[in-house]
């Protein structure tokens, strides 16, 4: 059954908890850069105490070394998945799988989902990158690697889908409503499509967040996804 994890961009711990008293059945939430920044793992540890699985959304991208330490310190707080950048390169994503030892899922983000193929070639120093193939690539490098999954917009799933077989985590943020503001996203679709097409975690932050009612976003979401998906 596909997964809403909730994307806990919030300005801080004391905001997060009072997101989550509104929606008991929320099952996985993430910490990204924000929250992780302003609160430390005491706030990872109140979220596991609650019984919420974490995403630690920290897109590391270092030498192996640093990368596979960081990997285990999330490992011993409990962390149930986090983030590589695929770009960090083959050894880089060995010495994180390793790290892991299968006690918490590691997934590479293939492309942001703020990037189109202009922007993303700029970055590359490319011309303009046809992202479909370029996160279908840089995919199979995160599985030879040994990685759980990967992390792509939901324009390639169905494509990365082949690439990580029946079992790997497809991770997709850029969830958006047919008419809803996509903010700094720039590859989007809704749960429903990205589920359709073979994701497996639907990350999914301002459509809740920002909504005058979360609690009914979040369910709309998880009734969504979970009626595709089943
Ligand atoms: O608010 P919104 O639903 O756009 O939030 C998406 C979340 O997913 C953010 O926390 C963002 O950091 C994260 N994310 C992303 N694109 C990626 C990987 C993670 O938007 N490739």
């Amino acid at each position: 059954m596909p997964e809403v994890v909730v994307a806990l961009d919030l300005a801080s711990g004391s905001d997060a908890i009072r997101l989550l008293d509104r929606l008991p059945e929320a099952r996985w939430v993430k910490v990204g850069s924000i929250l992780m920044t302003r609160e430390g793992p005491d706030l990872i540890r109140v979220l596991t105490d609650r019984g919420l699985r974490v995403f630690l959304d920290l897109k590391w991208h270092d030498i192996p070394n640093t990368v596979a330490e960081a990997v285990s310190a999330a490992r011993a707080l409990g962390v149930s998945m986090a983030t590589v950048h695929a770009l960090g390169g083959a050894h880089m994503m060995e010495a994180a799988a390793e790290a892991a030892g299968g006690q918490l899922g590691v997934v590479g983000v293939t492309i942001l989902t703020s990037h189109d193929g202009v922007s993303y070639g700029r970055a590359v120093s490319r011309p303009e990158v046809d992202l479909a193939r370029e996160a279908e690539r840089l995919s199979r490098e995160a599985m030879r690697a040994g990685l759980a999954g990967v992390v792509c917009s939901p324009h390639e799933v169905a494509l990365v889908r082949a690439v990580v077989g029946p079992e790997g985590w497809i991770v997709v943020p850029g969830i958006r409503g047919r008419t809803e503001a996509r903010g700094d996203q720039v590859r989007v679709a809704t749960a429903g499509e990205a589920v359709a097409a073979g994701a497996t975690h639907l990350v999914v932050g301002r459509p809740i967040l920002q909504a005058a009612d979360p609690s009914a976003a979040f369910h709309g979401l998880v009734e969504e996804a979970q009626c595709i998906g089943s």
